[in-house]
């Protein structure tokens, strides 16, 4: 468990505003609510809905493809033409990992390991949702990322965001192992005569503890700037602040999809187009969300492989 040391750095560092919206939501967080919003589900909360989607497998003779599917990752390369791009990121490959849910990785991250392993990129960037649950403890966690960090090499290292599933406690564990994370805050990334923005943001999702305008601020306006959100739930307010490109997940593309990729649920408040793979917001704002590359509820996908992602910026 964190000490109370390294919360009184995050309260350093965050603001006391911010941490303690976010430890009283924490708190809060159950399988079921009442808010102002009307009932809130929290359908990875609920464990018997993962027994029932063990049985229903298994009665239709899927349940092994699906297991299977849920380490089968496809490496999904794209091509991002961003305008006012500095020459010097021309070429700059973008490692995107999203919803690692660390401990549900049935071979405990080997095969993921081997295959980042194989790939080349930049820098690393993963768009939250370290943790299988959405509740109790994350040493397990800390200790699966720092197995998969063993198998990520790039000159800019690895900034991460925190997701729905994850804990602002887990900061200092992760950071210790090497990733770099946050919580409403920017880094610049420098490359020749070169600098562009990476700006990440605490969860967009359940949380709401996202502040753009305190992420941006020791931005440049005219720099090219790269959103790491983990829902694609604020798009319009990105847009409007002038990111260039924007990265996320927390979709998993549906997970359980019907033929064709379909999907059933995918716990996103937005438009179908922005659930899975590049979209561009009214052609001013490209942006791509991650189907993820773990699991939720339960280690299992149907026709919505899991994905790293290559971004190539040109
Ligand atoms: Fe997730």
């Amino acid at each position: 468990m964190v000490d109370n040391e390294a919360i009184l750095q995050l309260q350093a560092r965050i603001g006391s505003e911010h941490l303690s919206k976010r430890l009283q939501r924490q708190t809060e967080h159950s399988a079921l609510r009442f808010t102002p919003r009307g009932l809130e589900i929290h359908w990875e909360n609920i464990e018997k809905l993962g027994t029932t989607l063990k049985v229903l497998l298994k009665a239709c003779g899927l349940f092994g493809r699906a297991t299977r599917n849920s380490m089968d990752y496809k490496v999904e390369t794209v091509k991002v033409p961003l305008r006012g791009l500095p020459p010097s990121f021309r070429g700059f490959r973008i490692l995107h990992l999203s919803d690692l849910h660390l401990e549900s990785i049935l071979d405990r991250g080997r095969r993921l390991r081997e295959v980042i392993g194989s790939l080349s990129y930049d820098l690393c960037v993963i768009t939250g949702d370290f943790r299988f649950h959405t509740y109790g403890d994350y040493e397990e966690t800390i200790a699966r990322m720092a197995e998969l960090t063993t198998a990520i090499h790039c000159p800019h290292g690895i900034l991460g965001i925190l997701g729905n599933h994850d804990f602002i406690e887990m900061v200092p564990g992760l950071e210790k192992h090497g990733l770099q994370m946050l919580l409403n805050e920017s880094v610049p990334i420098h490359r020749g005569k070169d600098t562009m923005w990476i700006v990440g943001l605490d969860d967009t999702n359940y949380y709401g503890t996202d502040d753009l305008a305190k992420a941006l601020r020791h931005v440049p306006a005219e720099a090219t700037k790269i959103l790491l959100a983990h829902s694609p739930e604020i798009i319009e307010s990105a847009c409007e602040a002038g990111m260039d490109y924007y990265l996320c997940g927390h979709s998993h593309g549906g997970q359980m999809c019907l033929p064709g990729g379909i999907s059933i649920i995918n716990n996103s408040h937005c438009g179908r187009q922005y659930i899975a793979g590049p979209w561009n917001y009214q052609n001013r704002m490209p942006g791509y969300t991650s189907r993820g590359t773990g699991a939720s509820l339960l280690p299992v996908r149907l026709f919505c492989p899991p994905e790293i992602t290559l971004h190539h910026l040109v």
